[in-house]
């Protein structure tokens, strides 16, 4: 019997609790894992919480789902994500959609997309944010893919999604084939960008100012009722309150300090380099905690490279200085992030809309946070705003935080305390704020030893001066 609203392929813990969540919101949910014994765990453990259809073969599976068919594919981005498409393809027939909820890259998913498309089957990449738990209880959920599709898909996500203060679901359609894989990327590069605002912040004040973690992880919780309201200030709380029960120790002290990446950080850099978008917040991040790991290089430095002798002396404002460095660079982050999937949207011709995505960000992703509520209403407002930092309500949080803003970074140098996202930010800051840029300097530099020619302030054209000869200029 064919009746199976969605299908769901691969029960790892996400897949898993994608489907109990369907399921739970009295969808009948197809589910199939490779080896057999996973699907069989899930189900004698959740098998109650809704209707499930397992299937040991795949055929079974895809015979088990209602048309137009809709498989949910939850493996392993890569090679694995490639070879249950293909099986999955074979299966099914034109109308039928594969739906692939990993964290793939966007040029795959365009790839995927259009072969499968060939076919008459659609290929929906999606995002899927909020972790083991989102995809449980409510995840934000980013597709991609034809209009076509979400016209029956849609409704099954929505479904299931976090819903936003105002109700809302927090799953849209982003645009056509990679959009929504797209948009992922840049909420992780945004995310790294964050954690690694919230991480400077932590060391600012531990290091800089001597503050224990566990009155830091009250000092976050207070945070975290006001404007810097957001998950991962809430973690970050949480985590600096917990106490290692085998060392009595606080937990943030017996971690290695080396963080890890599985590559959507990198990728959000390696596209925003293509496209020439300065997300340097992001990149700073992303290489912060290649530093953190480069295990050779610190440890053959550390004990050679020395720092301040003298103690820095702080400003007695300094906690709320650091408060308001996080808040402005934070809202850098995420305006650096907005200016690149407007530029790919452009290049790619997809036609995200930015409210829509930053409505969706509101709730069940790992960047949610209070002031996406704002960030929904400035987009909405002005589309067309050159920057985040243009619309009023941001150009005033961070010009008001701006003296706050370079006591932090001015003090952190003093103190020898690396601080890479809030001098990155507020360095962005000083570059959109300069009338003028030392980038004339380096366009002389170009004109003199390659003749790359520039352009003047004073007139039309294009010039080159003769730096070897006479030096005259000439228009070209
Ligand atoms: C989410 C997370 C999720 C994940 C990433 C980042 O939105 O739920 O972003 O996708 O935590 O895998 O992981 P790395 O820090 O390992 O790159």
């Amino acid at each position: 019997m064919s009746t199976a609203d969605i299908g769901v392929v691969g029960l790892a813990v996400m897949g898993s609790n994608l489907a109990r969540n369907f399921a739970r919101h009295g969808f009948t949910v197809a589910v199939y894992n490779r080896t057999y014994a996973k699907t069989e765990e899930m189900m004698s453990a959740h098998g109650d919480e809704g209707n499930f259809v397992p299937s040991q073969e795949l055929s079974d599976f895809v015979a088990s789902l209602a048309r137009p068919r809709k498989a949910m594919i939850m493996v392993q981005a890569g090679k694995a994500t490639d070879a249950v498409i293909d099986q999955l393809a074979e299966l099914m027939e034109p109308g039928d959609m594969i739906i692939d909820g990993g964290n793939a890259h966007f040029d795959n998913t365009r790839r995927r997309e259009a072969a499968l498309r060939e076919r008459g089957l659609h290929f929906v990449g999606t995002g899927v944010s909020g972790g083991e738990e989102g995809a449980l209880l409510g995840p934000a959920i980013m597709p991609g893919g034809s209009a076509e599709s979400y016209e029956s898909l849609g409704p099954i996500l929505e479904a299931i999604a976090a819903k936003a203060p105002d109700g809302t679901p927090c799953c849209t359609r982003l645009g056509p084939d990679g959009a929504g894989h797209f948009v992922k990327m840049v909420h992780n590069g945004i995310e790294y960008s964050d954690m690694q605002l919230i991480g400077e912040a932590y060391d600012l004040l531990r290091r800089g100012a001597g503050i224990e973690p566990a009155e830091l992880s009250k000092l976050f919780g207070e945070w975290n009722a006001g404007e810097l309201d957001s998950y991962l200030i809430e973690v970050t709380a949480e985590v600096l309150g917990h106490t290692d029960a085998a060392t009595g120790k606080p937990f943030v002290d017996v971690v290695l300090d080396r963080a890890g990446q599985k590559g959507t950080g990198r990728w959000t850099v390696q596209n925003a380099l293509d496209l020439g978008v300065p997300v340097t917040g992001i990149a700073e991040a992303t290489f912060a905690r290649a530093l953190s790991s480069g295990v050779k290089q610190r440890e053959g430095t550390v004990d050679l490279l020395t720092g301040p002798t003298e103690k820095t002396e702080l400003p007695e404002t300094f906690v709320e200085d650091v408060r308001q460095a996080l808040y402005a660079s934070k809202i850098v982050a995420y305006a650096q992030g907005f200016d690149q999937i407007a530029a790919a949207s452009a290049e790619y011709d997809w036609g995200i809309d930015l409210g829509a995505c930053s409505a969706l960000w509101r709730a069940g992703c790992i960047i949610r946070a209070g002031f996406l509520d704002k960030i929904t209403t400035a987009w909405r407002e002005n589309p067309e705003l050159p920057s985040l930092l243009a619309a009023p309500e941001f150009t005033k949080i961070v010009t008001d935080a701006q003296s706050a803003w370079r006591r932090v970074v001015s003090t952190a140098a003093l103190a020898g305390i690396p601080t890479p996202g809030f001098s990155s930010a507020l360095a962005y800051y000083d570059g959109l704020r300069s009338r003028r840029l030392p980038a004339a300097v380096i366009q002389g530099q170009r004109d003199f030893f390659g003749s790359h020619t520039y352009k003047r302030v004073d007139r039309e054209g294009t010039f080159h001066t003769d730096w070897s000869g006479d030096r005259t200029e000439h228009e070209m």
